[in-house]
């Protein structure tokens, strides 16, 4: 190999005359007579190379076959290109190099899908030759985004006394709502550890012992249903603060996000976050992580449909609507898919009208009275063209199922603007959510959220009524970080422990450590955790998570490309005492 002296994207007129040795890929190669011009290409750029047939009198052969992807080593002289030929859109467009010396490096075999257009082949293939595919621009771009967005984080909080300190991968099984990845241990056969959900313990362990602003950015392990924003394994930037309440928290939150897209994207941020409670995002977006980027909000219309003949809804909760511009084009077709969401979603269907013509029709139009009809398009304001979309039913199920066809319509309609980057901090969670199946109460955060002052009485009283000082960032309908001030009394934690339905011993067995430790001078504390790929993923401009992990995981969490998971050999298993059921 002749050592390189520049990359492939460096290169212009500045340089000509010069004897240069480039190192790279072959994008293409095009015969032309007796020269072969190639486009060079490494992770800065491309140049083109230009060798001819009587420099190379006795490899021109070899030079004539060499196809994409084959690694090349060249030596040459900095040209001008022909006036014609110069390609603005390139730094290096304006020159090309007079190949003298020519080395091939590595064959590549015949490609299992063309390198020009990443949508040209299954998703599958691509992660099963990930080494392949990371060769896109698109996700080179998101790689240097991620490593841009790294260092700005770094630079935020260690500028702003943040110290960065690790916390073991290895740890005790303290499950936080997802299940844990354990880790069996071969010399105390019969014990595990556990993969972190989260550095939670140790971060306020971290406060007790008086390093009070720290931040990690950390490898977090949950084994739960993947989605579209969700993995197995993912990264958080994850922080915690001492003698600190919500607002300083979030003053820190927004600088720092601010300072993110600022200098990795040269977005301007608002200059402090919209704030909205959970109740009233619930109520007005059907969803906790509201997108607020489009209006569509959701709207009581129970006083209209109490007064119409439509019996259906005269003995439900609650009965909320959305209405879409220009939505009367709705199809029956797509009017039945719609239906078809609402109903997975827990709704019993979903009703509807079009305003038209300065009336409404269709749907269960008929069900109300002239007059009723006309109060309703003055208050609700209908605009012509507008399909009106309706369910009733307890609170819960109707903002789920309206929060859900807001999200699916504002997609299918392009109403999500990708220029648009609306962060709300979302507070006043519940403390706890009652789980059907298992009858009992489970945290809506985490077990060690701080109930608010003026409800710690209800925790005796009514439960289910108080509420946390947990709180959320959401962005464009991502929940992009969640936090929460701790309890930092140790009666509280047992307190929340046994409305949690742990006993006295299994909390001492599982989060004694802790208890105990908030006895030695625990300050007041508090922090969050962003998700640092879905941050990564809003600042890439992708919805798909694996877009920004260089090795990611398929919804089932395998790899293609390494086939993880994988089965082991029996010695393996048994120098860990572990025996595979059969069953
Ligand atoms: P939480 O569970 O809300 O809080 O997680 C914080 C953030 O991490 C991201 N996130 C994920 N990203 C990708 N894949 C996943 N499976 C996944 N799960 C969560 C989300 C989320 O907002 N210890 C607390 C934080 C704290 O209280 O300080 C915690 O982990 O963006």
């Amino acid at each position: 190999m002749y050592k390189r002296t520049h990359t492939c994207g460096e290169l212009d007129k500045s340089y000509i005359g010069e004897k240069v040795i480039l190192n790279g890929w072959v994008n293409t190669s095009r015969l032309h007579g007796k020269v072969v011009f190639i486009d060079l290409r490494d992770r800065y750029g491309k140049t083109q190379l230009v060798l001819d047939e009587t420099t190379f009198i006795n490899e021109f052969d070899s030079i004539k076959k060499l196809s994409s992807e084959d690694v090349i080593s060249v030596e040459g002289i900095v040209k001008i290109r022909d006036g014609g030929a110069e390609n603005t859109k390139m730094k290096t467009g304006a020159i090309e190099i007079a190949v003298s010396k020519f080395l091939l490096l590595n064959k590549a075999s015949t490609l299992p899908f063309v390198l020009t257009d990443r949508n040209s082949s299954e998703e599958q293939l691509r992660l099963k030759y990930r080494y392949l595919e990371l060769r896109f621009d698109e996700l080179q771009n998101n790689i240097i985004t991620r490593h841009e967005t790294y260092q700005a984080v770094r630079k935020y909080l260690s500028k702003n006394n943040f110290l960065e300190i690790e916390t073991p991968i290895l740890m005790k099984s303290t499950p936080e709502g997802a299940r844990d990845f354990l880790v069996p241990s071969r010399v105390q056969k019969g014990k595990f550890y556990a993969l972190p959900q989260s550095p939670q313990i140790y971060k306020q362990i971290l406060m007790i012992s008086g390093y009070d602003r720290y931040f990690q950015v950390v490898k977090c392990f949950r084994d739960e249903d993947l989605r579209a924003d969700r993995q197995p394994e993912f990264t958080q930037i994850d922080i915690e603060m001492s003698f600190v309440d919500e607002e300083t928290i979030f003053s820190h939150m927004e600088n720092l996000t601010r300072h993110i897209f600022k200098s990795v994207k040269n977005i301007d941020l608002p200059d402090t976050f919209p704030r909205i409670t959970y109740k009233e995002a619930m109520e007005r977006y059907g969803s906790d992580k509201p997108d607020t980027r489009y209006g569509m909000e959701l709207i009581d219309i129970k006083p209209f449909t109490d007064k119409s003949e439509f019996k259906a809804f005269s003995n439900v909760e609650f009965v909320k609507a959305i209405v879409i511009d220009s939505g009367a084009k709705f199809s029956r077709k797509v009017i039945d898919e719609l239906t078809d969401i609402a109903k997975k979603s827990g709704a019993k269907g979903l009703a509807w009208m079009k305003f038209q013509d300065g009336s409404l029709s269709g749907g269960i139009s008929k069900f109300f009275s002239e007059v009723l009809q006309k109060n309703m398009v003055k208050s609700l304001n209908l605009k012509n063209d507008e399909i009106i979309l309706i369910v009733g039913d307890q609170q819960n199920i109707v903002c789920k199922t309206l929060g859900k066809l807001r999200i699916l319509i504002a997609s299918r309609e392009k109403l999500t603007d990708k220029n648009l980057f609306n962060p709300i901090w979302v507070t006043e969670f519940p403390m706890f959510d009652f789980d059907e199946k298992s009858d009992r109460y489970v945290a809506m955060h985490h077990p060690f959220t701080a109930p608010r002052e003026s409800d710690i009485d209800k925790l005796n009283s009514e439960p289910a009524t108080a509420l946390s000082r947990g709180y959320d960032l959401t962005m464009n309908g991502h929940e992009i970080a969640g936090g929460s001030i701790r309890i930092h009394s140790p009666e509280i934690q047992e307190k929340v422990f046994s409305l949690l339905g742990l006993t006295q011993k299994e909390a001492v067995e599982k989060f004694g450590f802790l208890v105990e430790a908030l006895r030695y001078g625990a300050p007041p504390h508090g922090g969050i955790a962003f998700g640092f790929d879905r941050l990564v993923m809003l600042l890439a401009g992708t919805e798909n998570i694996r877009d920004v992990i260089a090795f990611p995981k398929t919804t089932s969490a395998t790899s293609l490309m390494d086939e993880s998971p994988s089965y082991v050999d029996n010695n393996q298993l048994k120098d860990l005492g572990l025996k595979l059921d059969s069953n």
